[in-house]
């Protein structure tokens, strides 16, 4: 769905909406101590309070509302019985659909005190995300959001991951065109008013290279460094800055 009408720019928004909520509840219900199926009811208690539906709970056998990946876990962590503790970074990605319309976002939190390098691992991933942001207008093309958030990452010290991408997102939660966090400026598919992508850097402290657990969802880093994530779903303008949905 390429987003024109003011009506579905309305329902992405309301969508987004729910998840940006979701996001808020897992943030402030994450301390040390609470096991990540806890953190993943909050949040599908949070989309159903408003109306929406949690949107992965199903997507591809996914079996949770929300993914919760912790420290070397990049994305796609199972929500289990395990606790964060002290020290832990925490990546939470939320997708609700509402009205026929998904919204998807993503962030690292915090549990209790860290350490300054994950800080600023974290801190890092969202000024990716602006990086990029900054080339999503009409006009340019994918390639170019996808070169700014890996000049950043890699001028920064860290890693992005090439594995996974950002994506188009409209009445299915992911739609065309792929946004890649790596390429070249230039190339990919051309960025047009009313687009609606969600933008969505994944780094690492040390190498990008990824795997995929036996359960064939839990993404982490080959090397064990950890892993952070944001990501927001995004409206590309005829002009002018784009706007940000799940902020
Ligand atoms: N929210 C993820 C994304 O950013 C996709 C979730 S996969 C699922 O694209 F299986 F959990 F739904
Ligand atoms: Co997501
Ligand atoms: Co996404």
């Amino acid at each position: 769905m390429i987003v024109k009408t003011e009506k579905e720019r309305e329902g992405m928004r309301a969508a987004s909406r729910v998840v940006k909520a979701a996001l808020d509840a897992a943030e402030r219900f994450i301390v040390p101590g609470v096991t990540t199926v806890e953190i993943d009811r909050v949040v599908e208690q949070t989309i159903r309070s408003l109306g929406a539906i949690p949107s992965s709970k199903g997507f591809q056998g996914y079996p949770n509302a929300s993914c919760i990946s912790v420290n070397d876990v990049v994305v796609h962590g199972i929500p289990s019985l395990m606790a964060v503790k002290d020290g832990d970074i925490v990546s939470v990605d939320i997708t609700a659909l509402l009205n026929g319309y998904q919204g998807d976002a993503a962030r690292t939190f915090a549990v209790g005190n860290v350490s300054e390098a994950n800080l600023k691992l974290i801190a890092a991933a969202k000024d990716a995300f602006f990086a990029g942001l900054e080339h999503a207008k009409a006009g340019g093309r994918v390639g170019d959001i996808a070169s700014a958030v890996q000049l950043y990452t890699e001028l920064h010290g860290y890693g992005v991951v090439r594995a996974l991408t950002g994506h188009g997102i409209g009445h299915k939660m992911h739609e065309p065109p792929e946004v890649p966090n790596f390429g070249r400026r230039g190339t990919g598919s051309p960025l047009k008013a009313g687009l609606c992508i969600c933008i969505e850097p994944m780094i690492t402290a040390g190498d990008w290279r990824v795997k995929v657990d036996r359960d064939g969802w839990t993404v982490r880093t080959m090397d064990g460094s950890n892993a952070a994530h944001y990501e927001n779903t995004v409206i590309i303008n005829a002009d002018g800055a784009p706007e940000i949905l799940t902020l």
